[in-house]
């Protein structure tokens, strides 16, 4: 089976890809390499764009797995019309170019940032999704437009992931148990900014072993999907982040409780993900805390740009910024 994984060069696609190409899938990555290239030789590699794809460059493709964007509140936020082109419209043309091309499976990395602000509730899939930020209201297009298209003949699968968490060899730090643990390891100090905000956290090994379920799902499955490893507020994780790092590294370290007020809480049932693709997690914040102390040397310069997404997106905005004015000068504007 051949499968196109764009964006696969990012946080998710550099653990994922590994293991699809461990199973005998053939991949090829369409990545614009924001973050460097850390994918195992075996993957073929298209550097470039995704709209500089056409259906012809797709022929031969089995399935196609959208992992690209940009990737967070805060990238969407400082850049809110190239998170729509990148997040809503993306999606929507490589599955338009997939489905003629004759792919017969499409799966979506969807977030569960849609669900915005909730409160008591255990949100399923059928309950409607309302977020009023960008990141959010994207990523919820990126899923309408893609679903649209699903019929027998073309598979989508939508998956609406908790927070990933967890090592990869494309390393971020922006993410809660990440964060935490970097803050842990360089201050002595965790900050949790809302106790009692809920999450659902997922280990990144549980995340790609949802698109490996979603990859090896029968032919007729369809629809959306959250996944998850648990639902946890931020003030429990601050806890458990805390003591699995006492434990593990035996080191002391403080917590700081803030009230900050926060724009999504929510929890998720992933009793869908079970019962028809078969998803199970494995990890908790213990396993991903486990994860970052046994491969830390990897990614100890904490300061790197590269581990924050909102940081490269800036850098790579100012040097663009800076060939434009070079060209215009060159041009005698
Ligand atoms: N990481 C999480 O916690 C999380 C949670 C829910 C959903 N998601 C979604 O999962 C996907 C993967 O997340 P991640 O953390 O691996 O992101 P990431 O930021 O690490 O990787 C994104 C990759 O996409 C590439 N890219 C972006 N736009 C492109 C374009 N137009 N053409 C080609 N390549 C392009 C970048 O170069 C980068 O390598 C994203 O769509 C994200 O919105 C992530």
């Amino acid at each position: 089976m051949r499968i196109l994984v764009a964006g696969g060069g990012g946080y998710l696609g550099s653990v994922l890809i590994p293991k699809l190409l461990a199973r005998d899938y053939m991949i090829d990555v369409v990545d614009l390499f924001w973050f460097g290239n850390h994918l195992p030789v075996e993957a073929g590699i298209l550097h470039k764009d995704i709209f500089h794809l056409t259906a012809e460059d797709l022929h031969g493709y089995d399935q196609v797995i959208f992992l690209a964007g940009l990737s967070n509140d805060p990238m969407a936020e400082f850049s809110p019309g190239k998170n729509f082109i990148f997040n809503a419209a993306a999606p929507a043309y490589l599955a338009y170019i997939a489905k003629k091309a004759g792919v017969w499976r499409y799966i979506y990395a969807c977030s569960c940032s849609v669900y915005g602000y909730t409160e008591n509730e255990l949100v399923d899939e059928n309950r409607p999704a309302f977020s009023s930020y960008p990141y959010g209201i994207s990523k919820l297009q990126g899923e309408q437009a893609v679903m649209q298209l699903a019929d027998k003949d073309f598979s989508v699968i939508s998956l609406r992931k908790g927070t990933v968490c967890g090592y990869s060899p494309r390393m971020r730090l922006d993410l809660i148990i990440n964060t935490m643990f970097k803050s842990a390891l360089k201050d002595n100090t965790i900050t949790v900014n809302n106790p009692a905000i809920w999450r659902p956290i997922l280990s990144i090994e549980d995340a790609a072993n949802a698109y490996i379920r979603s990859v090896e799902a029968s032919q007729n499955i369809s629809g959306i999907f959250n996944i998850a490893s648990g639902n946890y507020t931020v003030g429990e994780i601050g806890d458990l982040v805390k003591s699995a790092i006492e434990d593990q590294l035996g080191i002391k370290i403080n917590l700081v409780i803030k009230h900050i007020q926060d724009f999504r809480n929510y929890k998720v049932s992933t009793a869908k993900a079970a019962n028809i693709l078969s998803f199970h997690s494995q990890g908790d914040v213990r396993s991903i805390v486990a994860s970052l102390v046994t491969n830390m040397r990897m990614f100890a310069d904490w300061n790197n740009p590269l581990y924050y997404n909102i940081e490269r997106l800036k850098e790579l905005e100012n040097s663009s910024a800076e060939q434009v004015s070079s060209h215009a000068m060159a041009a005698g504007k």
